[in-house]
């Protein structure tokens, strides 16, 4: 019983290989999550609870004691929980990617899934064990009175067990992900529901990353539980305690940004980019391959942008990375495929000898995405739904006379809409209009919109995202 602040996240800051020969190598965990709080936990004595994802992560724990990987890192203290792979595999794949990860980003194929019978208790039976591990660590390790910050949709129980083993405990959760209208949340069992929703509330503050997602969880802790929402106050109170409801937008150290996309790394990934692009127009996109994303119908739109601006044959490249995320889920392995087949279609159908009008790639490589941030002429982020997405600010830092097309429906647009070409992110046609809007758009008008974007994406940095609620923790 040490820590006064604790962190507790699935995937934490850092990740172990096991190479042939037994060995293992250690390098950064991925990720939105993971990238802006290592930042924030940078060197000081913030506790990291998370899990043990992989067998190199399991050897790791294995060799330190209590699970403790204590001072080896610039992260600070870390604890890795070794969760029976079973357990972990249905907590973490079935419950929190397949189901609630669907049911946020609303992605439910609804004729054929969700399928709740027994299988699926058995999953949650692991969900709730999963969660009650981390529960059990963060009693152990946490100082009396400590700040517990939970992380993200595969701990939404964890916040109400812990009170129940601490009730001293200062507890937040932070969701990094939308949250569904009552209606589509209302597809979970009932009693999934309760536990989900109390177990948030099991938190002093639950933050979200917009007021549209913070309204929805008040909406449906109103709707499916019966609480008090007063949104005036941003309260929700349930069963005689009250929860705040913090919104917190999560914005990038601009500074760090500009500065590690100034490596010699970078500019030399965008020597080979503008070998390949010459001085044609770039459009980019860079996602990982996620269902949310929407990376078929933004293919789909520059393949219409393409049929109706016969003009731009030959002057546009579409650079499209979407790199590799979550392949233990067969629906994520048939959209890489999708994703492959479509960007094929529009090779066979408009590629010549001497231009290719869109390199797909499918590996990631950090600074050869920085590289085609800084040479982006417009930046595509089409999303059916997002929590924040960082990549619609971290574009506008990069390149400051890129035009952004940005859904609707991305939590970034509540900041950046203003200064981008909004799209519903079903309509292909008319992403593909706000595609040639955004090549066509006049320089100054670029700079001008791309001025107040950036302020915009460096509004609310990690450091001070954290420290607001941290400080919300009275
Ligand atoms: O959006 C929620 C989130 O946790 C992000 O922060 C992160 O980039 C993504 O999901 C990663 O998911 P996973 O850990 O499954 O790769």
């Amino acid at each position: 019983m040490s820590s006064t602040v604790l962190i507790a996240s699935n995937r934490g800051p850092v990740s172990f290989t096991l190479s042939d020969d037994g060995g293992l190598t250690m390098r950064r965990g991925g990720g939105g999550l993971v990238s802006g709080l290592s930042e924030v936990v940078k060197d000081t004595d913030v506790l990291w609870v998370c899990a043990a994802l992989s067998d190199g992560d399991r050897g790791a724990v294995r060799h330190a004691p209590g699970g403790r990987l204590d001072r080896a890192f610039e992260t600070g203290p870390i604890r890795m929980l070794d969760i029976p792979p079973a357990v972990f595999h249905r907590a973490y794949n079935a419950v929190a990617n397949s189901t609630l990860w669907f049911v946020n980003h609303l992605l439910y194929n609804t004729p054929f899934s969700p399928e709740f019978g027994t299988r699926f208790r058995r999953e949650w039976e692991s969900y709730r064990t999963y969660n009650g591990a981390f529960a059990l660590a963060l009693a152990e390790e946490a100082a009396h009175r400590a700040r517990v910050m939970v992380q993200d949709y595969h701990l939404t129980l964890t916040p109400a067990m812990l009170r129940v083993e601490r009730p001293d405990l200062r507890i937040a959760h932070f969701s990094h992900t939308p949250w569904a209208p009552p209606e589509y949340f209302a597809l979970l069992p009932e009693d999934v529901v309760a536990e989900v929703l109390t177990g948030i509330l099991g938190a002093d503050h639950a933050g979200f990353l917009t007021a549209r997602w913070a309204r929805a969880f008040m909406d449906c802790c109103e709707t499916l539980l019966g609480a008090r929402a007063d949104h005036a106050a941003r309260t929700v109170t349930y069963e005689g305690r009250t929860t705040r409801i913090g919104v917190h937008p999560l914005g990038v150290n601009g500074e760090a940004l500009l500065a590690r996309a100034g490596e010699p790394d970078v500019e030399s990934h965008m020597t080979v980019i503008r070998d390949l692009v010459g001085d044609r127009k770039l459009i980019v996109r860079i996602d990982r391959t996620e269902l949310s994303k929407n990376i078929v119908r933004g293919l789909r739109a520059y393949q219409e942008f393409l049929a109706a601006h016969p003009e731009w044959h030959g002057r546009v490249v579409h650079l499209a990375f979407a790199y590799p995320s979550r392949h233990d889920l067969p629906e994520y392995r048939e959209y890489t495929a999708a994703v492959q087949r479509c960007a094929k279609e529009i090779e066979d159908e408009y590629a010549t000898e001497d231009w290719d009008p869109l390199i797909l790639n499918v590996n990631d490589d950090y600074p050869r995405s920085l590289a085609a941030y800084r040479l982006a002429d417009v930046l595509l982020v089409n999303p059916i739904r997002d929590g924040m997405n960082l990549v619609a600010k971290e574009g506008p830092i990069l390149s400051p006379r890129c035009a952004l097309v940005l859904s609707r429906e991305a939590g970034a647009a509540a900041e950046l809409g203003a200064d981008s070409l909004l799209v519903n992110p079903y309509d292909v046609s008319g992403t593909a209009a706000a595609l040639h809007e955004a090549l066509t758009l006049p320089e100054q008008e670029r700079l001008t919109r791309g001025l107040r974007l950036r302020e915009a994406a460096t509004a609310l940095p990690p450091q001070r995202w954290f420290e607001d609620q941290l400080a919300a923790l009275i």
